[in-house]
């Protein structure tokens, strides 16, 4: 197999039956990926979406499964890992870890510990345990991508208070230095960092946001497929690793 050759792999996608998660399953399918989705709560847009890929997909034969997980939950993220092992015989070559949080509170004043506590699970301390769940196979086959999806807000920016800013910035910190240390496995390791993407459960249109909308440079919303694009690029690239893209119509 070529450095970026990804056809017959396998991605771990979570939060896969929301906006960006399921529009990087429909790209990396498009690729002729194999898929371990996962949702939370909506069993039925999950269902759904992937119905949607294996029909427009056929040629591919691919192998989708499944996983209703809680990622603020370490033991179902290990109960998912079983689930992979059984149905697709071997641990993900893709790490898409995207499943995500954040209750709109701006106020540092009005933002509660156990909401930063919670916050902090669902949006950083899962992607740790994801890690360590997928990096010996990646190590062990010399080669591998693991992607996270962070925010504008680890830079700074953003609509929401210092507790998502805090658990996206975290984000970045363990990518950069996990980098570092892959690198010499051939895995890379990015983030996407993604500012007022619509038709997401976290944004549903602009008309949700006008004040902020109006503020975006290019004048419009991002879209799920944009963020797609971006991890679609990093998985087929390689020698791409320790780099947070942001993607965001021009804010800073
Ligand atoms: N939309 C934006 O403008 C924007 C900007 C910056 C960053 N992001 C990041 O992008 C990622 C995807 O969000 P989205 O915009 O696509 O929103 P979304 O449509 O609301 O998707 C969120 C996904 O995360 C899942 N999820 C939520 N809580 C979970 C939990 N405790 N355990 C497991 N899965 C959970 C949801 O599952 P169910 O629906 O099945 O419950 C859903 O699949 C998030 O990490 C978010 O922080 C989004």
């Amino acid at each position: 197999m070529s450095f970026n050759e990804i056809k017959g792999r396998l991605a771990l996608i979570t939060g896969a039956s929301g906006g960006i998660g399921a529009a990087c399953a429909h790209q990396l399918a498009q690729h002729g990926v194999n898929l371990a989705l996962t949702y939370s709560t909506n069993l039925t847009a999950m269902q759904t979406i992937v119905t949607d890929i294996q029909l427009k997909h056929t040629e591919h034969k691919l192998r989708i499964s499944i996983h209703q997980v809680d990622v603020g939950t370490a033991s179902q993220i290990e109960k998912m890992f079983q689930q992979i092992d059984a149905e697709h015989g071997q641990r993900p070559d893709i790490l898409i870890s995207n499943a995500g949080y954040g209750k709109r509170i701006p106020d540092v004043s009005e933002i509660p510990l156990e909401e930063f506590d919670y916050t902090i699970n669902i949006n950083l301390r899962a992607s740790f345990i994801l890690v360590k769940g997928v990096v010996d196979h990646m190590k062990s086959q010399k080669w591998g991508r693991i992607i996270f999806m962070s925010s504008i807000a680890a830079q700074g920016g953003g609509i929401n208070g210092c507790h998502y800013a805090a658990s996206k910035g975290g984000l970045t910190g363990i990518m950069k230095n996990l980098s570092t240390r892959l690198a010499e496995y051939s895995i890379s390791v990015n983030d996407v960092a993604p500012a007022m993407i619509g038709d997401t459960g976290m944004l549903s249109n602009a008309a949700a946001f006008p004040e902020v909308a109006a503020s975006i440079p290019l004048g419009r919303l991002g879209t799920p497929e944009e963020t797609a694009n971006v991890v679609t690029m990093l998985v087929n690239t390689g020698y791409m690793t320790g780099q947070s893209l942001l993607l965001a119509g021009g804010l800073k």
